[in-house]
């Protein structure tokens, strides 16, 4: 039962060492943003924004408020992977491309919007957990397309959300969720860790 993708993802570990001279171009790091917008968001959201931290200028900003990690200014890019406030508001304009493509009937998009307003509206940790979710499930098809490109990534929660949030002048409804560097590897990386047995972490009901 294995093909590509599969060992694509079973072979995936995080990167602390870097190839320090290796660039991406900003068309390599676009199609890595656009692979990561089609996982999959709540009621369509798409509420994301990556920003691509790739200059020396930009990396010296960053690593002192993010522990110093080394990925920071080794790796060709780290993305500042936002989530934003969940906001059903939105979902007429993001749904109004799906019913253009006539994948979905216009008088269809009430019946999104109006629960994703009960469900949101008055819930500021339901708003803040589907940023959460709508990042994590963006950076996981980028830590992976990345893989099957033959670069190395590391997920990173190792930094000062608030003075990143500064820095970087996210918007007030924006979450920083993570810091996803991305980039060719250098040799001394550790191979993937023993993973917890699946009868400790699966249950059937
Ligand atoms: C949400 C999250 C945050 C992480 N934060 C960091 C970090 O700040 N620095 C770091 O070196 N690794 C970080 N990691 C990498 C983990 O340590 C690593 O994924 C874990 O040890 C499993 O190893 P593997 O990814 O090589 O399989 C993070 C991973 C995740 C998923």
């Amino acid at each position: 039962m294995t093909n590509a993708v599969i060992d694509c993802i079973v072979s995936r570990s995080a990167a602390k060492y870097y190839d320090r001279s290796a660039c991406l171009s900003d068309d390599q790091i676009r199609e890595l943003v656009r692979i990561g917008t089609t996982a999959p968001t709540s009621f369509h959201l798409q509420n994301w924004r990556f920003i691509a931290v790739r200059t020396p200028e930009a990396k010296a900003r960053l690593k002192p408020i993010a522990w110093n990690q080394p990925p920071i200014t080794e790796a060709a890019v780290t993305f500042i992977v936002c989530g934003q406030l969940a906001d059903s508001s939105v979902i007429p304009e993001r749904l109004a491309p799906v019913v253009e493509a006539g994948i979905m009937p216009a008088d269809l998009v009430p019946d999104w919007e109006i629960p994703a307003r009960g469900l949101y509206q008055d819930f500021p940790q339901r708003q803040r957990d589907e940023a959460v979710r709508t990042a994590t499930f963006g950076a996981a098809a980028m830590i992976y397309a990345a893989r099957s490109w033959g670069l190395g990534s590391t997920p990173m929660i190792g930094f000062d959300a608030d003075a990143v949030h500064r820095a970087f002048q996210l918007a007030e409804d924006e979450v920083p969720v993570m810091l996803l560097s991305v980039g060719p590897e250098r040799p001394g990386n550790w191979p993937q860790k023993p993973r917890r047995p699946v009868a400790d972490v699966l249950n059937f009901a």
